[in-house]
């Protein structure tokens, strides 16, 4: 439990370090290589240390030194089942590890998958693409165990939803599969822009083509890599949002500025202002309130390039403070609005509704889920005790907690906003945020 006395703007500089939802899938690459890999700028967060844990069960060396990661995968050996499920229910990661296992080993076991409660968030897409490459896929109570009797073969594939995780899959499955692999409606994060950076570095030959179509020809062997993970851009614009949810200026130093082009467009028509520092070493983005009222926006998440649904927490928060409504309409998760009735607590005023409002019809809409959300502002924010219902949310409570008048209690910090937070607190401290912890006798 984190206590915030709110009412404070945030004001100085922080720095984020590469993204979770890069390093995390570098680390699986690990696995493919026959010498060790090298990643830098690694964020200390707890899905390192969930990887790091799988990777060590099935007989990786890794080390960490500062924010460089060190992994041998020369000896890379199965696992058992139970020593594996001791990371079962704490990260989505484990459902990458299949490709890359079944090359090194021949089998692999996944156990049941953790991550955010923001919608069913089922692995259909991941099991298909892996079944039609060859693989067996069987579930048990204890999990899933997959095997390639036949080897893995290059297919011919189209998503039916450019998910970003079965982009991975098929990713980490094909580069070593026998054969070409084509992948249509592709995602096409800068993320995974970046694993195919690793993936092409440690001898994989991937060509992305127009209209989402991916193109990977298979190759017997994999080297290690040495890179530099790209930057975390949702850490980067959480850090913006709560500048302008209250009325402060941070510098980002470390965010850039082509892999957050939709999010910047967004934050200057909400009338937040920045200002670019494109220095490769020092750079970074300085976010802040110009003192003028904000103004409301109609916005929907999608896949990139259109604004992330990682981005709709931390910028609902701010818009409770414009002047007049907005909408935010959620179409890549059917249930990612359930920390408002939190924020509602708070004095916010925003109302869910099961239509797509503002953009073209989803798949959503039709299946009623309470996913386009009206927000009226501005409304001055109280204090409240706050439970963090997943980790973008979490943030987002912080964020408002630290732009409502009094002193709020928020709750699940640790569970939640540590899986993707580096130093939070440190960071939060430095800005000026009156926190602190409870007493513990
Ligand atoms: C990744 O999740 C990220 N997680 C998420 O970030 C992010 O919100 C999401 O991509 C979208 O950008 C990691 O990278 C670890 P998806 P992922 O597959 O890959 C449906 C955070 O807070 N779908 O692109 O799991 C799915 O239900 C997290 O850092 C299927 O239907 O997301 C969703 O509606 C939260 N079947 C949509 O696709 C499948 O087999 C997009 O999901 C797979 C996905």
């Amino acid at each position: 439990m984190l206590i915030i006395h709110g009412g404070t703007p945030l004001e100085g500089e922080v720095t984020v370090r590469g993204a979770k939802n890069l390093v995390s899938k570098a680390m699986v690459a690990a696995l493919l290589g026959t010498s060790p890999s090298v990643l830098r700028s690694v964020p200390a967060i707890r899905d390192v240390e969930v990887v790091t844990g799988l990777l060590r069960v099935h007989g990786v060396d890794v080390e960490l030194d500062g924010d460089t990661l060190y992994m041998d995968p020369t000896s890379v050996e199965s696992a058992g089942v139970e020593e594996i499920n001791v990371h079962a229910g704490t990260s989505r990661i484990p459902i990458l590890l299949c490709g890359p296992l079944l090359h090194r080993l021949g089998r692999a076991f996944i156990p049941d998958l953790g991550g955010c409660n923001i919608g069913g968030r089922p692995i259909d897409f991941h099991l298909d693409a892996l079944r039609q490459f060859g693989a067996v896929v069987e579930k048990d109570a204890s999990g899933t165990h997959l095997s390639a009797p036949n080897g893995l073969h290059g297919i011919r594939y189209e998503l039916e939803y450019p998910s970003v995780g079965a982009t991975e899959q098929v990713l980490l499955t094909a580069v070593m599969a026998k054969g070409t692999t084509e992948l249509r409606n592709a995602a096409i994060e800068p993320e995974i822009v970046d694993l195919i950076c690793i993936l092409q570095k440690m001898g994989a030959i991937i060509k992305v083509h127009t209209n989402r179509v991916i193109e990977i020809v298979g190759v017997d062997e994999l080297k290690g890599y040495r890179h530099r993970a790209l930057p975390d851009r949702i850490e980067a614009a959480s850090w913006a949002s709560a500048a302008l949810a209250t009325e402060g200026s941070v510098f980002v130093r470390g965010a850039q500025q082509a892999d957050m082009m939709t999010f910047l467009n967004v934050f200057r028509s909400i009338g937040g202002a920045y200002e670019v520092d494109d220095d490769p070493v020092e750079g970074g983005i300085r976010f802040w309130h110009p003192g003028t009222p904000l103004k409301p926006v109609a916005l929907e998440t999608d896949v990139h390039p259109g604004l992330m649904t990682d981005w709709q927490q931390p910028i609902v928060v701010a818009l409770t403070q414009a002047d007049g409504l907005s909408i935010m309409h959620e179409t890549v998760y059917e249930n990612r609005f359930g920390y408002t009735s939190e924020l509602r607590r708070m004095g916010a005023n925003i109302e869910l509704y099961s239509d797509c409002l503002g953009g073209t019809p989803c798949r959503w809409g039709r299946r009623n889920y309470l996913h386009s959300a009206v927000i009226a502002g501005p409304s001055k924010l109280h204090a409240a005790d706050l439970q963090i219902p997943d980790l973008r949310a979490g943030f987002s409570h912080l964020i408002a907690a630290m732009a409502a008048e009094g002193t709020s209690r928020v709750y699940g910090v640790d569970r939640y906003i540590s899986r993707g937070y580096e130093n939070f607190e440190e960071k939060l401290l430095g800005l000026g945020a009156k926190i602190e912890r409870p007493v513990t006798k």
